[in-house]
């Protein structure tokens, strides 16, 4: 069998590149890398079978909401790199309320915010830890609007390993920042956007021996492949007919697409759902690059704007990988304001679910994808909320008691709100007023 390898993702060069370089573009052509992998050597029925069987194990691979799809994800040589707190292992939930909302019959949400550190992050950076621990580095880095660098903190500390973070002082969430904090990353907040602060971290990252652990890293799109693995695996591999999910740096865009590509290849599902993308108005550049189907150059945002901060990214750098993703499947890339993910966001809290900003703009998406006649009433669509509730609880105490404001200093309006009550020490003035 072929073992694992990196191949340029570019389709003029492909060239390859052993599995254990520590390389994160082609030093050929500078283009993107990907694992490659020859199939597993079982059938697509047989993989269902050991996949199923695995959920009852205790063994800590098994339990893991990635490594249990290992046949998938085959670039190390042996498991004992590995470091797991059991992420995955996600939910299905379904929302009639967000349905209604979104102007679908049904929606079903694949919460990500159920990971060992409230994000999807977890899923891919259990393999980037891994492959940091083979290669034998010390130190890992990234930069990060917060989720990131919350699961890296976390896995790298779990590993024995240093985390690096860096972030965009003053621009995410304190939820985010106090995990990084407790977790024991070194962490320096950057007087600069991701995208410039990406910049300055590939330097350092060379110059100083560090493991660069961003979603530039392609280990880590190999773990968030299995976020696909096991939705169908919950869904008894039945495909739906659109997935639904945010884009900020465009990682996962790429993650679920390869995810899917190579799925319909070893047989597992018989199509490829729709992806549709949903970026905030004012971090818009892949909508952009849609739009004008300017295939050749992503028209990057210089000072991208939004409240949902972990997707206020100007200049994603896996759009290549996410272009070819979103073309092949026939998918869609949508842009909403912050009044609507604001209000999606409530929507998605009041039927009990809850989520971080970034997350309900796929239900604000969904909401445009249907008004538009894109998207019909009766698909069956998954949305992939990626953060948990309480990641940004600022963002949720300002919008129920209207204190929210757009970038651009607007109010945005609590359509939705749910003020908390500042009442008396008396019973019989709490019971006039819960009483009406
Ligand atoms: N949703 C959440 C909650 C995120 O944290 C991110 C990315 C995204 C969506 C967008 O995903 O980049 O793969 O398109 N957060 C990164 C971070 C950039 O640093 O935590 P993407």
């Amino acid at each position: 069998m072929m073992p694992a390898e990196l191949v340029c993702f570019e389709e003029k060069c492909r060239a390859r590149y052993p599995i254990t370089e520590v390389i994160y573009n082609c030093p050929q052509c500078g283009g993107l890398l990907e694992a490659a992998y020859d199939p597993p050597e079982q059938s697509a029925l047989m993989l269902k079978r050991i996949w199923r069987e695995r959920r009852t194990s205790n063994a800590p691979l098994d339990q893991s909401g990635v490594w249990r799809y290992r046949e998938l994800i085959p670039f190390l040589s042996t498991y004992n790199c590995v470091v797991t707190l059991r992420e995955g292992n996600t939910p299905l939930l379904e929302s009639r309320q967000a349905a209604q909302y979104g102007g679908l019959d049904r929606l079903v949400f694949k919460h990500q915010g159920f990971n060992p550190t409230g994000s999807f992050k977890d899923n891919g950076m259990t393999c980037g830890a891994a492959q940091a621990l083979r290669l034998g580095m010390t130190r890992v880095a990234c930069v990060s609007t917060g989720n990131t660098s919350a699961s890296m903190a976390a896995y790298a500390s779990a590993a024995g390993l240093q985390p690096i973070i860096f972030i965009p002082h003053g621009n995410i969430s304190y939820g985010k920042l106090a995990q990084a904090l407790e977790y024991g990353a070194r962490t320096l907040q950057v007087e600069a956007n991701f995208d410039q602060i990406l910049a300055l971290v590939r330097k350092l990252a060379e110059r100083l021996g560090i493991y660069l652990l961003n979603s530039i890293n392609p280990f880590r799109i190999e773990g968030q492949k299995t976020i696909m693995a096991e939705l169908l695996d919950q869904r008894e591999w039945r495909a739906p007919d659109w997935i639904v999910l945010p884009g900020g740096n465009l990682g996962n865009t790429s993650a679920f697409g390869k995810a899917l590509r190579e799925m319909k290849e070893l047989g597992l599902i018989d199509r490829l759902p729709r992806l549709a993308v949903i970026q905030a108005e004012g971090s818009a550049p892949f909508y952009e690059l849609m739009r004008h189907r300017r295939r050749t150059r992503l028209p990057a945002v210089e000072h991208p704007e939004t409240l949902a901060t972990a997707i206020k990214i100007g200049d994603p750098v896996s759009w290549p990988k996410a272009l070819h993703e979103v073309t092949t499947s026939e998918g869609v890339v949508e842009k909403v304001s912050e009044q609507e993910i604001a209000d999606a966001k409530a929507v998605i809290g009041r039927s009990g679910i809850g989520c971080e900003p970034a997350s309900a703009a796929t239900l604000a998406g969904i909401r445009k994808l249907t008004a538009a006649g894109i998207m019909a009433a009766d698909s069956d669509v998954v949305a992939v909320l990626t953060g948990h509730v309480l990641k940004d609880p600022d963002y949720i105490y300002r919008y129920h008691t209207g204190e929210l404001k757009a970038p651009d200093g607007s109010p945005i309006a609590s359509h939705l709100g749910n003020q908390p009550l500042v009442v008396q020490n008396d019973a019989d003035a709490i019971a006039r007023i819960i009483g009406s």
